[in-house]
């Protein structure tokens, strides 16, 4: 099978699996417990902290352990809006379901006026919004770092600089960003950051907010003292420990893993501007190395995607957590893409193992779909 699904999630790193193990095995301590095995497992709780906070660029106290990074969204935008004063809340069109929905779905409900952010058809965020919105109110602002489809990178630390100087939060979910493009936290002067591990060749169903120590989240569930009790609960213990590692391993490979996957990038783009009508998304835009969102004219993207998959070809349509709905991509609407060619986009995404081969075997059942469909129309 051929893989180009990255940003859906990653393959477990087998050190990652060896790290993981012992703590699914005979290292079965409660970290809370002050027994041997107990202080062993928190031991190596605190060297996972470490870990990811240095590829995060933050120190080891402002990791919170979560259960992944739909859950630091949430903490990040629940928990934020508790402790600020109600008024407005900004999002970007392009965020996260994690982000858009508890804006939108809950925030909206408890009396935040929420708002909106268009993108221009690049897929930036309009900043000038930003500076006509009425900022007197504006208390909390949710953008993206990198976006999971299209790969298009936001500039946060402009946006950070205009919320510091009008006393607004800003949270960044840079689940997408963390290990594919160098990711500082104190740069970016972000109140906080979500990130995931199964991005990053880590094990699934473990993530992190990376807080501001300046100020106070209010955690969504109530319980021990775990996590300073902003996110309370037994520690998800060897997925911490996969997950610390996974970044230990991600920060040693970035640089190569940025220049493999850039190269491969444009290897693609190339490849497939040489189709007729080909439309690359965000293509003048900075974006991830590894990520490319294309759609043919006339192609409907769930077919190519079938044809891609039959192939043994991995690939998606859009992003995994919205492909079970058939609606179109939000991120490409709010891009102003018209709604039949969004529904033919297909996200390439590399990781470490990808090849220039895989882009032989892609464009080769491509080139032999586009062909067959030509025959089928005669
Ligand atoms: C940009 C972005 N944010 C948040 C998430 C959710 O992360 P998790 O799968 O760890 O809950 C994803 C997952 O696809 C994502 O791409």
């Amino acid at each position: 099978m051929i893989y180009l699904d990255h940003n859906a999630t990653t393959p477990l790193d087998p050190d990652v699996l060896e790290s993981m193990l012992p703590f699914l095995g005979n290292q079965f301590g409660n970290p809370s417990s002050l027994s041997r095995l107990g202080r062993t497992a928190r031991t190596a709780i605190e060297v996972a902290r470490e870990q990811v906070a240095a590829l995060a660029g933050a120190s080891a106290s402002q990791v919170i352990f979560t259960s992944g990074g739909t859950e630091a969204n949430n903490l990040a935008l629940l928990g934020l809006s508790q402790v600020a004063k109600k008024g407005a809340l900004a999002i970007s069109a392009i965020e996260h379901p994690s982000v858009l929905s508890p804006a939108l779905d809950y925030l909206s409900y408890q009396g935040w006026d929420t708002h909106v952010l268009p993108v221009n058809t690049s897929g930036i965020v309009d900043v000038n919004t930003l500076e006509t919105s009425n900022m007197a109110d504006l208390r909390l602002i949710s953008v993206m770092l990198a976006n999971n489809e299209t790969g298009v990178i936001q500039d946060i630390a402009g946006i950070a600089n205009d919320c510091r100087k009008h006393h607004i939060m800003l949270h960044t979910d840079a689940v997408q960003a963390f290990g594919k493009i160098p990711v500082n936290f104190k740069t970016l002067h972000v109140h906080s950051m979500s990130v995931s591990s199964h991005k990053i060749n880590g094990p699934k169903g473990v993530g992190a907010l990376i807080v501001d120590p300046e100020i106070t989240v209010q955690p969504l569930v109530y319980g021990g003292g775990q996590e300073k009790t902003i996110r309370p609960g037994t520690e998800n213990v060897a997925g911490i420990i996969g997950f610390g590692k996974a970044a230990e391993l991600a920060a040693v490979s970035l640089e190569q893993h940025m220049l493999s996957t850039t190269q491969l990038r444009d290897e693609l783009i190339t490849r497939l501007l040489k189709l007729d009508h080909c439309t690359i998304f965000g293509v003048n835009a900075p974006r991830l190395p590894n990520t490319v969102q294309f759609a043919i004219q006339n192609v409907d993207g769930e077919m190519l995607l079938m044809a891609l998959d039959q192939a043994g070809i991995a690939v998606s349509s859009g992003s995994a957590c919205s492909s079970a709905s058939k609606a179109p991509s939000h991120v490409l609407q709010a891009m102003g893409v018209d709604e039949i060619t969004a529904r033919g986009a297909i996200r390439i995404s590399f990781g470490s193992a990808s090849t220039t081969d895989n882009i032989d075997s892609l464009m080769a059942v491509i080139n032999q779909q586009l062909s067959s469909w030509m025959f089928d129309d005669e």
